[in-house]
């Protein structure tokens, strides 16, 4: 070979593999930079990933939370339900009203209610998807499949948790809404209960029962029981109205027996209740206890300054959030005669006398007396209670049994039972802290 060949031929085979370097060199570059661009794909694509699972599992869990109070708000909704009675509602379309939320909530729960009306079943949540973190393959092509994997499941998760969010919504607002018509449910039968005019023979006993049936209507805690208070003041109202009815066989037959002595022997003359006895006014005051007694046919109910008086009182007390009503009125001195006996037939004469007046010795049949509330000591004690001692006399009105004063007014103490005696005198009363009987430096004891 000439050496000019010689030297094309060398620079040929260098510049053979000169070129040969470079496209090697070029390839390995690109090798290397599709290698990264692969696994920044799959590492961003793993990242969004974990984001959509976390909602998604967020999502989930409110999901089963809104159910599991759905669940709930539907079985108390139904419960109490099931314990209104229509009969005792100031708006009886309140239990329309509660059905319709109920079906409601259980349409957007997806439960399946059963015969009982409480719900049963929560039909399945959508199909699990798969939120695991995923694992870096091995291999360009594998990660780039891999990454596309990844996008799918991470849209899937999306789009189920944007499900449930919008079922979420739909959940709260039909337990929102169950609630509510569940409170109007409590609501209209505290209504009922309130204004409801308890019969006046029915026991002392069954009327604190049902006012305190009642008064638990207005706890706010709507959902709290709600069935079991409905049902509580159900049972308080067949309990005042039976014993209503046996108060009255008791007056029947005490009326017969009445019958049957004046047939036998005519009643004694000046005897307390009977027509020639007159009320007594002393300093302008009528006053009635174990000494001073009334004809059998003094009163017709409570006077008009009485009741004037009364609603005056009952207005600032609710002013304050403080509920009062009067729970026994005007009592003729037959009601008082049936009412008595009762007591004497439970615990004896003696017992009875401490608590109870004789017909035609009580208060109740001047028609300026009545009882408030819960005739029971503890009603003394409520905020009620105390602020009626504080202020009644402001309204012309005196607790005529304070406590103890039984030597002197006859009787134990009696929180609930206010006497009318216009405001100079009741506040001066009041202030002198003594009772009616001192006051007036009068006795209070039967003739026999
Ligand atoms: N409880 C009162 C004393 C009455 O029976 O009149
Ligand atoms: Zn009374």
């Amino acid at each position: 070979m000439r050496p000019r060949t010689r030297d094309r031929a060398i620079a040929a085979t260098g510049l053979a593999l000169l070129l040969g370097v470079s496209v090697i060199a070029g390839v390995r570059g690109t090798l290397v930079h599709s290698d990264a661009l692969a696994l920044a794909r799959f590492e961003e694509a793993a990242e969004a990933h974990e984001a959509s699972a976390a909602e998604a599992a967020d999502a989930a869990g409110d999901y089963a939370a809104a159910l599991e109070l759905a669940v709930r708000t539907h079985d108390a909704g139904a419960t109490a339900h099931a314990a209104a009675d229509p009969a005792l509602l100031a708006d009886p379309s309140s239990l329309d009203g509660l059905g319709t939320a109920l079906s409601a909530l259980a349409e957007a729960a997806g439960l399946a209610v059963g015969a009982d009306g409480r719900a049963a079943t929560i039909l399945a949540p959508t199909a699990e998807l798969d939120a695991s973190s995923p694992e870096l393959p091995e291999g360009r092509a594998e990660r780039v499949r891999a990454s596309e994997d990844l996008d799918a499941d991470a849209v899937a998760l999306e789009t189920r948790a944007a499900t449930q969010r919008a079922a979420v919504a739909r959940l709260d607002t039909a337990s929102d809404d169950a609630e509510a018509a569940l409170s109007a449910l409590l609501g209209a039968a505290h209504a009922h209960g309130t204004a409801a005019a308890l019969p006046e023979l029915a026991s002392a006993e069954s009327r604190a029962v049902y006012s305190a049936a009642v008064a638990a209507l207005a706890d706010d805690a709507a959902l709290a029981d709600a069935a079991g208070r409905l049902a509580a003041y159900r049972d308080a109202w067949s309990a005042v109205t039976a014993s209503q009815a046996a108060a009255e066989a008791a007056r029947a037959a005490a009326e017969q027996a009445a019958e049957e002595r004046a047939r036998t022997a005519p009643p004694a003359g000046g005897e307390s209740g009977g027509e020639n006895v007159e009320p007594t006014y002393i300093q302008g005051i009528l006053v009635v206890n174990k000494t001073y007694g009334l004809p059998r046919s003094f009163g017709n109910g409570l006077t008009s300054e009485t009741i004037a008086a009364f609603e005056a009182m009952r207005a600032e007390a609710a002013a304050q959030g403080l509920d009062l009503y009067i729970s026994s009125g005007f009592r003729s001195y037959d009601s008082q005669s049936a009412i008595y006996n009762r007591y004497v037939a439970n615990e004896g004469r003696a017992g009875a006398d401490r608590h109870s007046a004789r017909p035609g010795h009580s208060e109740h049949q001047t028609g300026l007396t009545f009882d408030l509330n819960t005739i029971a000591e503890s009603f003394g004690s409520t905020a009620e209670g105390q602020w009626v001692a504080d202020n009644a006399h402001r309204f012309g009105f005196i607790v005529r049994y304070p406590p103890g004063k039984e030597a002197v007014t006859g009787y134990v103490w009696e929180p609930w039972h206010l006497r009318y005696l216009g405001v100079d005198t009741a506040t001066a009363v009041h202030a002198s802290g003594l009772s009616l009987e001192e006051y007036l430096g009068i006795t209070s004891v039967y003739a026999e």
